[in-house]
Formats: structure tokens, sequence, C-alpha cells
């Protein structure tokens, strides 16, 4: 039979709506590529370094066990004496409080004016070790998060604060824009990554399927980061509430000579009145007139920032001011430091802390997908075949169909084609789609493809549709035909289903100029859906063209049996559509016993392959004897593409034919839509980017 490639089609809008709507979708994917590489590098730094201690509470017992984890401890000494013994290897820093823990097996942690934990064993006063608080890697993760390398911390505060701004807005709001579905069939696609797009195309996929499954809790995330990173935020919920801090209560004065009370005093008197404590900081005066004050976290509290307060005159020992959490808190500290706990991490457990770090990490996920596809289109190097050429027309030529017209800037000639032929047209971020000509191969300055928009489009003819424009310059391959007609044949039948009129429309052109003798039918849904109706029906040729719409009347719909039937025997037949379509043609052509060369097929997409039951193989290069193991969840061409080996490929999914390989030994399981009966039969070439093996190892011819 004859050979087939893959085309693409896709949607399309109508009149201005979408001329006005094709350029913001056009300038929002300028703006979100653009901050994508400049604020998204900083969003990215600020997500993996959140991402890098959301653990910490689980993990820094574990990590450093030697300083925070110490033998039961029945009997614990005095605070004031571990802080002595805490001060003796770090004399240099003034004491600035103690933070420990309820629990038995804790160690007490002694912090000194210059952030320095000194770390204490209750029991015997033993010092364990010293860390700053921006020390060990969750230390240093903090730092960074909080962007502390900033001399000016308020202008790292704005800075974040901005990125933020930037990132919910372009990044977030816009992505989800660019990636809404515009109807309900595409949902379903769009909601799922698909792995076996080939390379750019999937990157995206990924870039989608990550950015809309994390969205929700990016936003989250930055929205509370706001009232933490940006001072006007956190004003603006304090004026809304009417919330004014308070001032901390003083004690009375240290006198010269009048000592002040011991912290263990403190100690005592604060788990006296917060039995419930879980953990406590207590702080010392850092001037003469401040009292002793302690954050408490007590069991029950709704998150842990969730803290209650104990003030305590330094010097007569009384009790200024105890604020339980719930009771005392104001609402607009309330909304504050809820913002701190959900942006942190900081309530809902475990499994809110995974959620965080999933869609932290996600980011670097979006930042690799987002940035790779822009990368390789900058890096790619044009083929030496690609022409730049200018689409100087677009006309909608039916329900969701549009045709391109694509023409030299300078009005130069084109290299000429065949009935039959493809281009390769580059779109977007570097993806290569294929499609026909549908113009008379007579043109000499023009190339002109016919695109359905297709609800499930891999990005192919959504993005023509949406994103090209008159005037833009898109690179396009020399013509190359593997669907040519023969013209030895002493008649031709067409046979066209929907967008398969693409090639059809050339060759009835072509035939049509050479006088050969054809008929064409062009099966579609209904008038509204068929493409190049007026040209067919003004065309030199209307008078061969039998049109068939599947929601006309019975006696014109289509009979590809009898069609077929007592047909000349030296007819050569030429079908092209979606495969349901083909496939029915095809089986007649066979049950009619059409000989396989004189039935030329051309299909669209690659057959739907069921890749569970997959099976490992080897293969084998002749040149070198190297071997290489394809991985049953691999294709042959991504295996040889690991080893450094490229094989150039297009439609990916094993109907185009550009990675035909030879192979000289073993046995070959076909999975593409692009070799004939005859072809497989031979058992020596095979398509890597789709087909696999039988046997355990195929020698291959590179
Ligand atoms: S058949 Fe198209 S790339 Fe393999």
């Amino acid at each position: 039979m004859g050979k087939q490639y893959p085309r693409y089609g896709g949607h399309l809008e109508s009149g201005s709506t979408f001329a006005m709507k094709s350029s913001f979708r056009k300038k929002l994917l300028w703006l979100h590529t653009w901050f994508g590489l400049t604020v998204g590098l900083v969003v990215v730094f600020l997500a993996l370094t959140g991402a890098g201690f959301v653990l910490q509470p689980q993990l820094d017992d574990i990590v450093y066990r030697d300083l925070h984890v110490v033998p039961k401890c029945a009997a614990p000494r005095a605070l004031d004496e571990l802080a002595a013994s805490a001060r003796a290897v770090h004399p240099l820093a003034a004491l600035h409080s103690i933070e420990m823990t309820t629990e038995d097996t804790a160690s007490v942690a002694v912090m000194f004016s210059d952030k320095d934990y000194v770390y204490v064993d209750p029991c015997s006063a033993r010092v364990l070790g010293v860390q700053n608080q921006y020390g060990g890697f969750f230390g240093v993760m903090d730092w960074l998060h909080r962007a502390r390398f900033f001399t000016d911390l308020a202008l790292g505060r704005t800075v974040a604060g901005w990125v933020s701004t930037l990132f919910l807005v372009i990044l977030i709001g816009g992505g989800i824009a660019l990636w809404w579905p515009r109807n309900r069939q595409a949902l379903k696609p769009a909601l799922k990554f698909n792995p076996r797009l080939p390379g750019t195309a999937r990157t995206l996929s990924l870039h989608k399927f990550v950015g809309v499954y994390t969205a929700l809790v990016l936003v989250v995330i930055t929205v509370t980061g706001l009232p933490i990173g940006f001072e006007p935020v956190k004003n603006l919920i304090y004026s809304a509430t009417g919330y004014v801090p308070p001032e901390k209560p003083k004690s009375k004065a240290a006198a010269e000579g009048v000592k002040r009370v011991p912290i263990e005093t403190f100690w005592r008197k604060t788990r006296e009145l917060f039995p419930e404590a879980e953990w406590v900081s207590l702080r010392y005066p850092a001037k003469p007139e401040a009292a002793y004050e302690a954050e408490i976290l007590e069991n029950g509290r709704p998150h842990s920032i969730a803290k209650s307060y104990h003030y305590m005159d330094a010097v007569t020992g009384e009790t200024l001011k105890r604020e339980h959490y719930y009771a005392d808190q104001h609402i607009g500290r309330k909304i504050y430091l809820y913002c701190i706990a959900i942006h942190a991490g900081m309530m809902g457990g475990l499994p809110y802390q995974l959620l965080l770090l999933l869609a932290s990490l996600g980011v670097g996920v979006q930042a690799y997908s987002g940035f790779s596809p822009y990368l390789r289109r900058k890096l790619r190097k044009p083929a030496r075949t690609d022409l730049a050429l200018n689409l100087v027309k677009r006309t909608v030529e039916a329900e969701d169909i549009c045709s391109f017209e694509f023409a030299d800037p300078q009005g130069k000639m084109l290299p000429p084609f065949s009935a039959g032929s493809h281009i390769d047209v580059t779109i977007g971020d570097g993806m290569v789609r294929q499609y026909s000509l549908c113009n008379d191969p007579q043109d000499t300055h023009r190339y002109v493809i016919g695109v359905l928009r297709h609800a499930d489009s891999r990005g192919g003819s959504r993005a023509l549709h949406d994103d090209l424009n008159v005037g833009d310059i898109v690179a396009i391959s020399a013509p190359k035909n593997h669907f040519p007609l023969d013209h030895t044949a002493k008649r031709s039948l067409l046979l066209a289903g929907g967008i398969g009129v693409t090639p059809i429309l050339c060759m009835a052109e072509r035939l049509a100029n050479t006088g050969a003798d054809f008929t064409m039918h062009y099966c579609t849904r209904s008038v509204e859906r068929t493409a190049f109706l007026d040209r067919i029906r003004r065309s030199s040729f209307a008078q061969r063209v039998s049109f068939h719409f599947g929601d006309g009347p019975a006696e014109q719909l289509i009979d590809i049996p009898a069609l077929l039937d007592g047909t000349d025997p030296d007819t050569h037949l030429y079908v092209c559509g979606p495969s349901g379509f083909m496939d029915l043609v095809i089986a007649a052509a066979r049950q009619k016993a059409w000989p396989d060369a004189q039935v030329h097929r051309e299909y669209f997409s690659g057959a739907v392959q069921d890749s569970e039951n997959n099976v490992a193989f080897d293969v084998k290069l002749a040149s070198t004897g190297k071997i290489i193991h394809v991985a049953k969840e691999k294709t042959v061409v991504a295996a040889l593409a690991e080893s450094g080996i490229e094989i150039p490929t297009s439609c990916a999914e094993g109907v185009c034919g550009t990675c035909l390989t030879r192979v000289l030994d073993g046995e070959m399981e076909h999975r593409d839509r692009f070799l004939t009966a005859e072809e497989r039969d031979r058992n020596d070439q095979f398509t890597p980017c789709c087909s696999r093996a039988r046997s355990p190892m195929l020698v291959l011819d590179l």
C-alpha cells in the first residue's frame, strides 16, 4: 500500500473576537514567559529554600539528635545553673532567652544575643554543643528564605513582597488563564499529563499539569506570605480590624545593687500559670526597665504560632500581664498569626506540611518545564531546509477549520512541491507539526495548509489558531512528499474524510491540471464543517466531486463497499481522513481484493498503543557493537538518546517515517502506521519512535 504521514488540525474562532482574544493571549503568554524567566527565578529560590525547612520540626531531633535529645531527666537543674554553664562556653555575647519543651528527654537551649544557641543537658548542665539560629541545613535554608543576606532587611522583605505579588498575578493567574480550556470536552485532557507526547509538547504538558494542580496551594502560600513580607499588607490587616499592638509591660527598674529575681523563679511561676505549656521561651530583660517575657505554646493551640504570653516584673517577681491565646488575642493579631501559620506549615500537621513541600517542589518542576522549551527554542539551530515565511492570509474555511497561507517576505519563489506533499511548521516553543499542502502544486509563491482545531490538541493546532497572526514569520521546512500520486494510474479515486481533504484537494488540482481521469468523494459531518466547499464548487473539476454530509439525506451518504466494487482494476485509490474512516475504506479495499500497491493512504495520528504489556529488550549498534537496553517504559529513540545517539523524529507516533531505521537482525513489533504490509513483511526496517522488538535484541544499522 502507499505510504502515510501525520497531520494535525485545530479549531478556530471567528471574526474580530478571535483577533482580540488571540492578541491578548499572545501578550499574556509573552508576559508569562518573561516574568517566568525573571521573577520566576526568585520564586524558585523562595520555594526551594522554603521547601528546605518545612519539615524542620519533625527532622530537627533526628538530624541534630546530639544537640536536641538527652537521656531522660526526672530532676532538672535550675535554669540559672544551666544558663551559667552555657555562658561559660559562650562568654562574649549577652544572654537572650532560654527555650525548652516539657518533654523529659529534650535538651535546654540557651540563646545569646548573637543568635547562637548553646544546648545544655538539663540534668547534668553539660554543654552539648553550639549552633546558630541560622546554622545547620535548616537554619541556612531559613536564612536564605528570609533573605537575611540583604543588609537592609526591610528592602529584602519589600523585594519578596513584590515578587510574590507578580507571581500571584502574572505567573499563577496568567498561567491559569492561558491554560483555561475553552469547552468541556477540552477540560479532561487539560487536566492530564500526556507522557506520550513528543519533546517540547510533553514538557509543556508537564508544565500545565503541575501548574494546575499546585496553583491553589501556591496561591494560599503566597497570599499568606504577603503580610509577612509586605509591611503595608500587615498594617492593612491591623487597621481594618482596629488592632493596635499593645505596649509591653515594664518592670520596676532594677536599681544599682538590686538583683533581678532568678529566671528559675520566672519559669516556675510561668509553669504554674500555664500548666498546659508544651514549649516555652523565657526571655531575659534586655533593658533595666524591661520585664521577663515568656512565650508559651499550650496544648490545644490552633497552630504553632498561637502563643500565650506571661510578663513578670524582673525585680519584684510580680506577674504584670498574662495573655492566653484564645481568650486574649485581638482578631487582627489572630489573622496575622494565622497567615504565618498557614504560610509556614505550622498547622494541619504532617499532611499539610507535605502538601506545602510538594507544591514548593512543584515550582522547581515548573521552572524546568517552563525554561527548557524556551531554551530549546532559542538554542535550536534552524534546519538547513527551514524557510522563514510570512503568514500572509488566514481564512475561516468551515467550523473549526482555518486555512493559513504562507509566502516569502521578499516575494521570492518557494521550493516546488508535488500533490500530497506536506511541510513541517515550527510553532510556539519549538513544536514541529506536519501539515499537508492543499493549494495547487502549480503555485510557485505560496504554501497553503488547512488546520482543524482539535479539542484535545497536543498544542500544535491550538497554537496555530490562537497565536499565529497575519504578518508573523514562521519556520517552515521545504515540502516533502510521503503520499505521492502515481501518475501511471489510468484512473484515480480520491476519498477524503473531514480535514483529510487537504492533500486530496491538492491531488484533485494536480489531476485536473494534467487532464487525468479521476473522481473525488468528500465526506464530512455537515455542510458547516466542510472546508473549501466554495473553492471546490467553483473549481474546474467541480463535476468530478461528490459531497457526502453525515447529517444530509440518506441517498447522498457514501456507500464505500459499493464504491470500491466493480471499479476499473487499474484505478488507484487515495484515502485520507480520521482513523475510523480510513480503517473502513482500507478494510473494504482489502475485502474487494484491491492490490496493496494501488491503495495509498495517509493517517492523521498514530494508532492507540497499549503500553501496559511492553517488554524490555536490547538494541545493538552494528557500527560499534554497543548494546543499549530499552526499558519497558522507554522508546528506542529515548534509550538511544540517553546514550548520545540522536535519531531525528517528527511525529513521534509512527506516522511520518522521519525516524525510519534499518534493522539488520531481530524480530520487530511494528506499532507504526507508516510502513505498508509489504514493507513490514520484509522485516528490515522499523520506526524506533514507537515500534519495539519481539526478539530479545535488534541489531540496528547505526
Ligand atoms: S514515525 Fe514519525 S518520528 Fe517515528
